[in-house]
């Protein structure tokens, strides 16, 4: 049987989207910390999963559902990969930056994909050559003209070893190429972002399949490019990323390999 659920992810990615929203207006939450002392999860995450879940399964029974809220999981090449809330931190700290993240892979391949950002009412959505959108509008990177400095994202993770190297990747860029930089603190929204021409790059060292799964199919149908950071096709099971404007992509790659 063929599936195509993007209608059924946009309507729960709202559902859930607006749950969030609301508890982030109430204020009253409990936070935990996970592995360590950077990675939060609170009782929104968990509710906002059980949402998704709960609609998923009765939509979509039989297919497999990895949720960054799961106990633990294994790889799978048909699935929806979903976070409930990406961007925790922010969350907690009332940064009002975060979103809902669903994609659906089939044949270890991006099918569809919604992120939602349930204050601004942005809502990212795409389909394997059908495009993206925000908000109904058609995305397409070709439109956009790159300034004299490019505005580049990315995010520290939760592990502190790799702030050092993306320090080391923030001097030697500024060494290079007039660039400025943003930690985003949402890696499903700041891709999409890249696919909107607001950011002209992205690059993370660590990332789950679920912060990916949705934006990078996303940031593609915009005219993206997507890669692993060494300039491989890029791999939802291999944890880093890199997305530029294509007319980057080269000149990133090359910057990439070089470091240690
Ligand atoms: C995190 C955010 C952050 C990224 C982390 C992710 P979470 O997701 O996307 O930008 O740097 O690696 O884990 O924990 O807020 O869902
Ligand atoms: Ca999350
Ligand atoms: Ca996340």
């Amino acid at each position: 049987m063929s599936y195509d659920p993007l209608e059924s992810i946009i309507s729960i990615s709202l559902r859930a989207g607006h749950l969030i929203r609301h508890r982030f207006e109430e204020g009253e939450y409990s936070v935990e910390e996970k592995k360590d002392t950077h990675d939060l999860v609170t009782m929104i995450d968990r509710e906002s999963q059980e949402v998704i879940y709960e609609e998923l399964t009765k939509r979509f029974p039989g297919i497999p559902i990895i949720g960054e809220e799961d106990q633990d999981f294994c790889k799978e090449e048909h699935a929806f990969l979903i976070d409930p809330l990406d961007g925790t931190l922010n969350f907690v700290k009332k940064i009002p930056f975060f979103a809902v993240s669903i994609g659906y892979w089939k044949n270890n391949a991006p099918f569809c994909g919604v992120v939602f950002d349930p204050l601004r009412n942005d809502l990212f959505y795409g389909r394997k050559e059908h495009g993206s959108y925000l908000n109904g509008r058609a995305l397409h990177l070709g439109e956009h003209h790159l300034g004299r400095h490019c505005l580049l994202g990315s995010d520290w993770g939760h592990e502190p070893h790799l702030y050092q190297k993306n320090i080391q990747v923030m001097q030697k860029l500024v060494k290079e190429q007039p660039c400025l930089f943003r930690y985003m603190g949402c890696a499903s929204l700041a891709i999409c972002y890249v696919g909107a021409g607001i950011l002209d790059g992205y690059w993370h060292f660590k990332l789950a399949p679920w912060d990916m799964a949705a934006a990078v199919l996303i940031a593609q149908e915009a005219g993206a490019a997507v890669s692993l950071l060494d300039g491989r096709p890029f791999d939802l099971w291999e944890a880093n990323l890199l997305t530029v404007d294509p007319s980057l992509k080269n000149s990133f790659v090359t910057f990439f390999n070089q470091m240690d």
